[in-house]
């Protein structure tokens, strides 16, 4: 099943699952980010909202897009009346969703579902200010090559969505590629135990120029 299916299917039990993976980045987006203020902001794979509920109160300019139109429609209707600007895209093909210029770009457990990051990192700068920033939070690779996929059940079986590994050195040299500074590398673990594999990664960038 392609990953716009997968995610169609998923939707309606997205935020009922028990979910460490999804709940354990929330906590860490919210922590990397708590001090920090940006004017405006872009999420990239917003999902069903989950971060684009805490994001709104820390922007006045939200622009949320997501391939899949169910995880869209469970974000809309959380998001009903607050002042997001949603769209339905595919982010393997140029961003002409918006012309605006960001002072945040976000990704949340989406760049596993994409193959060519290289694309991903020059489209985000060409929708950045200069000094803004990335923030993604991903599936550690060292949890994913010890099995761990984003799945989910239904009555018909286990659907895994299609998944690609990519190292810290593939974010960050892509990252540099495009005009990109690392700023920060943290990795998250369940119940803060430091001896268990890595659970969440979270890399922030900022645009140089
Ligand atoms: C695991 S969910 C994460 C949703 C939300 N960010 C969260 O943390 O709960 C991955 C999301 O990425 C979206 N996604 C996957 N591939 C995408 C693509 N090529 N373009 C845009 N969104 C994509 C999916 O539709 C899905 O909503």
């Amino acid at each position: 099943m392609n990953t716009r299916k997968a995610y169609d299917k998923w939707s309606e039990q997205y935020d009922s699952n028990v979910n460490r993976t999804r709940d354990l980045e929330a906590m860490a987006l919210r922590q990397v980010l708590e001090e920090k203020h940006f004017s405006s902001a872009l999420e990239i794979g917003c999902g069903t909202g989950k971060n684009t509920q805490w994001l709104v109160n820390r922007t006045e300019t939200l622009v949320a897009a997501d391939l899949s139109e169910e995880m869209l429609a469970k974000a809309r209707e959380k998001l009903a009346g607050y002042h997001v600007e949603f769209h339905q895209a595919d982010i393997n093909m140029p961003w002409d969703f918006t012309d605006q210029c960001f002072d945040l770009v976000t990704f949340s457990l989406v760049l596993e579902h994409i193959e060519n990051l290289d694309f991903i990192f020059q489209q985000a700068g060409n929708r950045l200010k200069t000094g803004g920033m990335i923030y993604l939070g991903e599936l550690h690779p060292f949890k994913q090559y010890s099995g761990s996929k984003a799945r989910f059940e239904t009555e018909e079986g286990q659907t895994i969505v299609p998944c690609f590994t990519h190292n810290i050195s593939d974010f960050t040299e892509s990252a540099k590629k495009y005009g990109f500074e690392i700023k920060d590398i943290q990795e998250f673990f369940d119940n803060e135990d430091r001896t268990s594999i890595p659970r969440i990664l979270v890399m922030t960038f900022i645009l140089l120029e």
